[in-house]
């Protein structure tokens, strides 16, 4: 069966992740979030996938490219300009030649595609949407459902007035071609306030398919945090790079780990990393290839990405330390704090209260204390 992932949002909400990479590249544990959702799609043997692409698509291309290396065909349907959810779908309309699967490319979930599948087939549908439970449904669309599982009602984004259920679009659906006839051609166009509230109107047989699968969309800094948090604490499956060394430590060749570091799991380590005499790790963390951690430094359920260093007694506490960043001594960043890409932290500084640092910016020694 062939699948469609959209990849074609600018991924705002994760800024600065977000500034030099889509969202779907965005590491998770050390490899890029795409990686992810293949190896949920191979193990239900979905092996033919086409990104829907538009924001940054030659990033995408040239990891990916097709997609032999990970095990599945890749083809690539691109968009001059984004044409929503719903024309992404139908721009990929001459690549598919039977039922098909489409995704959101920021959802990391186990959802059992074979079983959603079989239930589609089951229930004669030409739409089948994932529902999954939230506490605040407004954030997302609200499905309800009849009696017989059809869908009543999908309002996107809704006023909590207007909320009647906490089953929300978990952003998979399986589609027949029947229902690209519905979607204009060229044309901007979102499912979710498109094609959704017309098959309800228009008594489509468009059936909704909850699920207690793990699920979570990385689209905002804090999700993004707790998908490693959930990963690494056994929460979340998830495959990725690394051998483990010890109980509930993994790392990758050529690290070089002072054995009078105290380290507490869980924690990913990436290649060629260097973890000095005196440092303190607490997982959950990932450290990314290349970095660097002096002597005195403390992590605490943080995520650096890759040659990043962290000068001696600096403290990252449940951040985000972006790619080539360097951290002066003595540094505070704590709470949720986001340092973007090939930023200069110079020392004594303290970062706090979710403060988000835009790649490639410079911050003077004792500049921020507040
Ligand atoms: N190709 C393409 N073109 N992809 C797009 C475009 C576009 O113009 N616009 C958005 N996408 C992709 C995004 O990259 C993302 O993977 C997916 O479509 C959903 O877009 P988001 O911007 O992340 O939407 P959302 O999270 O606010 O809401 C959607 O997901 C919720 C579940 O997380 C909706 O589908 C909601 O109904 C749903 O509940
Ligand atoms: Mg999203």
């Amino acid at each position: 069966m062939q699948a469609i992932i959209l990849v074609g949002g600018e991924g705002l909400r994760l800024r600065p992740l977000t500034c030099n990479i889509p969202k779907p590249m965005v590491p998770v544990v050390n490899k890029p979030f795409l990686e992810h959702m293949f190896d949920n799609l191979k193990k239900h043997n979905i092996n033919e996938i086409i990104l829907a692409i538009c924001y940054l698509p030659d990033h995408i291309k040239r990891h990916f490219g097709d997609g032999g290396d990970f095990g599945i065909t890749l083809t690539y349907a691109v968009e001059k300009s984004p044409l929503g959810t719903g024309g992404a779908v139908k721009n990929a309309e001459g690549l598919l030649d039977d039922t098909f699967v489409v995704f959101n490319g920021d959802i990391f979930t186990d959802l059992d595609l074979t079983s959603m599948i079989a239930y589609h087939k089951e229930k004669k549908a030409k739409a089948t949407i994932a529902l999954t439970p939230v506490e605040d449904p407004t954030a997302y669309g609200v499905v309800e459902l009849n009696p017989q599982s059809k869908v009543k009602c999908f309002i996107e984004k809704p006023s909590w007035e207007r909320v009647t259920t906490n089953l929300i679009n978990a952003g998979t659906y399986v589609l027949e071609p029947e229902v690209l006839d519905l979607i204009p051609s060229d044309t901007y166009c979102m499912l979710e306030r498109g094609l959704f509230p017309d098959m309800v109107e228009q008594g489509v047989p468009f059936y909704g398919y909850p699920s207690n699968a793990y699920w979570i969309d990385i689209g905002n800094p804090a999700d993004y945090l707790k998908l490693h948090h959930d990963i690494l604490m056994g929460k979340a499956m998830a495959r990725f790079p690394g051998k483990s060394m010890a109980d509930d430590i993994w790392t990758e060749s050529g690290c070089n780990i002072h054995p009078a570091a105290k380290i507490i799991g869980p924690l990913v380590i990436g290649r060629d990393c260097t973890i000095e005499k005196g440092v303190r790790i607490s997982g959950p963390c990932v450290i990314g290839d290349k970095c660097i951690v002096r002597h005195g430094a403390t992590i605490d359920e943080a995520i650096l990405w890759q040659n990043v260093k962290l000068g001696k007694d600096t403290t990252i506490r449940n951040s985000v330390i972006g790619n080539n960043s360097v951290i002066g001594d003595s540094t505070w960043i704590t709470d949720s704090s986001i340092v973007s890409d090939d930023s200069r932290i110079g020392s004594g500084n303290k970062l706090e209260h979710g403060i988000r640092i835009w790649p490639g910016s410079i911050i003077e020694d004792n500049a921020i204390s507040f």
